[in-house]
């Protein structure tokens, strides 16, 4: 862990510099791309990061690709101070925190990365740029970072499969880990955009992980039907005044699709609106497989 907190680093050229001679003498290099206003989720994909590699680097860039039209964009939480202590303290090396000059030096970023199929359905259907603006400015950090291994949060499920899915079909060389969501003790997994709940909203939030409970009980009563599941979901959005459900559904946990009938392993996948603020969620289900019959 550093000593005196991670070394704040602006300019590509700077973190180029850095890195490589890092590399150079035989260091391996850990990756945990973020838009800051850190919480205990962010901590503990710098934690593994840190466990795995000989050096981390952390970027906070809010990405304006990203968002869209009429999103959060001006207003996302920001505290680069209080950042960069969560950073220190989770055994960040060097933090990478560039502008969006920085990072889109020409103006108008004329390419895009488009993970076609993933990025269309569930909270790309709400946010038809969101998956092109994430997968964009991801190949463009590891082409800047180069790491070895790069650490994101099973929080945006769909964001990983996007990501994996990338990384694999443009052989980008880079080992990505999903690590599990980290929740509040009421069972609220841990966002950046939580901030934005008021007293009333941050009670009704508990909501997603609630219907995802409701959807788990379905599959292990034996639920197959996947409609079936994501009703059992959505009963319990819809009994919270406070929350307006976007979608929940039962996937797979690799296509993201729908089967005909659950196979054995199953993602819960949840979003609803509370007040203004759209809060997303998700869980993995095992389907034990029955045993034969004299199996011991
Ligand atoms: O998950 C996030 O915080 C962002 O989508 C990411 C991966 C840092 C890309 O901007």
């Amino acid at each position: 862990m550093p000593e005196h907190g991670p070394t704040i680093v602006t300019t590509i050229t700077g973190l180029r510099a850095d890195l490589g001679e890092r590399r150079r003498s035989g260091q391996q290099i850990g990756f945990v791309p973020t838009m800051g206003y850190l919480h205990d989720g962010h901590g503990s994909l710098m934690r593994a990061a840190a466990d795995d590699n000989d050096a981390t680097v952390a970027s906070i860039f809010v990405n304006p690709l990203q968002f869209g039209a009429g999103e959060d964009l001006d207003s996302y939480p920001r505290d680069l101070e209080r950042d960069a202590a969560v950073a220190a303290a989770n055994g960040v090396d060097l933090l990478f925190t560039p502008t969006v000059e920085e990072m889109y030096p020409k103006g108008p970023v004329l390419t895009s990365v488009t993970v076609a199929g993933l990025s269309e359905r569930w909270d790309g259907a709400s946010r038809p740029t969101h998956f092109a603006g994430v997968a964009t400015v991801v190949s463009k950090l590891f082409n800047i970072v180069g790491p070895c291994r790069a650490y994101f949060g099973e929080k945006d499920y769909q964001q990983l499969a996007v990501i994996r899915r990338m990384t694999a079909d443009l052989s980008i060389p880079v080992e990505v880990i999903g690590c599990p969501i980290v929740r509040e003790p009421d069972g609220l997994a841990m966002s950046s955009r939580n901030v934005y709940l008021d007293p009333a909203q941050r009670a009704a939030a508990t909501v997603l992980r609630r219907a995802l409970d409701a959807g788990e009980a379905a599959v292990a009563a034996g639920a197959s039907d996947p409609a079936d599941v994501d009703a059992s979901m959505a009963a319990v959005v819809g009994a919270e005044p406070l929350a307006e459900l976007d979608y929940a559904a039962a996937v797979d946990p690799d296509t993201l699709t729908q089967p005909e009938r659950l196979g054995p392993r199953v993602r819960l996948l949840i979003a609803a609106r509370v007040g203004a603020t759209r809060l997303i969620d998700n869980a993995g289900v095992e389907i034990e497989a029955p045993q034969p019959i004299g199996a011991s």
